[in-house]
């Protein structure tokens, strides 16, 4: 993709500060981590100043930059101790253009002891505020489960990207993660919007899998101009073909693009980042006054 024309994007109508997002499915195993990792990195790729944060007690993210987590480093968990850990001290460096927060076992106290702590389901947001002008895009990586990590993760972020498989059932959860995101929108965030599906794991070739994207697509559609934070959601393109690579490049410690930047995945992955984009800039152009008009 050529840089200059990203430059000349404008990333968002809001006056300033990153777009935040989160990965949500409440399902584990739908791709949520690796499209963390690699559109962010595709992201990243393109100019644009990335922070991933790690917001699941496993830490997959971490082990994806090759951080073992527990030794004491300051981390997602730690911005939720008392006192917490400054979200400048928790930022660690991936690559050029492309940060990340890493997680511990700490943070799965979030969700035990500290989920009826006054304030709790705000300490993301109050953190990544402090930090906002540094980046143009921040990716949360939300756990499986629809808790107070994944409500701290949709009060912080403007939207929600859900990266899930075409099969049977798939619908009910998308149906049930909506009404999580519609509950945050109305109360904690009600400028929240659910903007894309992302389809992982996909199988191209599969009948049922075709069956069920369309199924998925029907279901987006019939919310158009209707009063709900998915009315403008769409499934974005390409689906990410099921590569091998993929699910490889971790163990490595790498990124798909460090890992093997030929490869299928990598050219999904690069794609999704363009078709993000260009959607960005979509709305971006929607949301600006129209121009006056002549005398
Ligand atoms: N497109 C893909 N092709 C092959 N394996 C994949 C693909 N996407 C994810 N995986 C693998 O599937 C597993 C679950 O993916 P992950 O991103 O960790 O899901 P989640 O974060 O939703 O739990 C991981 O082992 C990952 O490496
Ligand atoms: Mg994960």
């Amino acid at each position: 993709m050529p840089r200059a024309l990203l430059y000349s994007v404008p990333m968002s109508s809001r006056p300033s500060g990153p777009r935040i997002v989160a990965l949500l499915n409440q399902k584990g195993g739908v791709g949520k981590t690796t499209t963390t990792v690699n559109l962010g990195a595709a992201l990243a790729v393109s100019g644009l100043r990335t922070l991933l944060v790690d917001m699941d007690p496993q830490s997959n993210l971490s082990l994806h930059f090759g951080v073992e987590t527990d030794e004491g480093r300051p981390s997602t968990g730690s911005l939720f101790s008392q006192p917490p850990s400054k979200v400048e001290d928790c930022i660690v460096k991936g690559r050029d253009n492309l940060s990340f927060i890493p997680a511990d076992t700490e943070l799965a106290l979030v969700e035990g002891e500290l989920a009826g702590r006054d304030g709790v389901q705000t300490v993301l947001r109050d953190a990544l505020t402090k930090v906002a002008k540094k980046f143009d895009v921040i990716l949360l990586d939300c756990p499986p489960g629809l808790g107070v990590l994944s409500v701290n993760a949709l009060t912080a972020a403007h939207e929600v990207f859900v990266p899930m498989q075409a099969q049977y059932l798939a619908l009910r959860g998308l149906e049930k993660l909506l009404g999580t995101v519609q509950l945050v929108a109305a109360g904690l965030n009600p400028n929240l919007v659910a903007s894309g599906v992302i389809l992982c794991m996909h199988e191209t070739l599969s009948s049922h899998g075709k069956a069920v994207v369309d199924e998925i697509r029907g279901h987006l559609e019939q919310f158009r101009g209707a009063d709900v934070p998915w009315r403008d959601c769409r499934l974005l393109a390409p689906p990410i073909r099921r590569n091998i690579k993929l699910a490889e490049a971790p163990s490595f410690g790498k990124t798909i693009f460090d890992y093997d930047s030929k490869c299928p995945g990598a050219e999904d992955y690069r794609r999704l980042a363009e078709s993000v984009l260009s959607m960005w800039r979509e709305r971006a152009d929607a949301d600006a006054p129209a121009p006056a008009a002549k005398a």
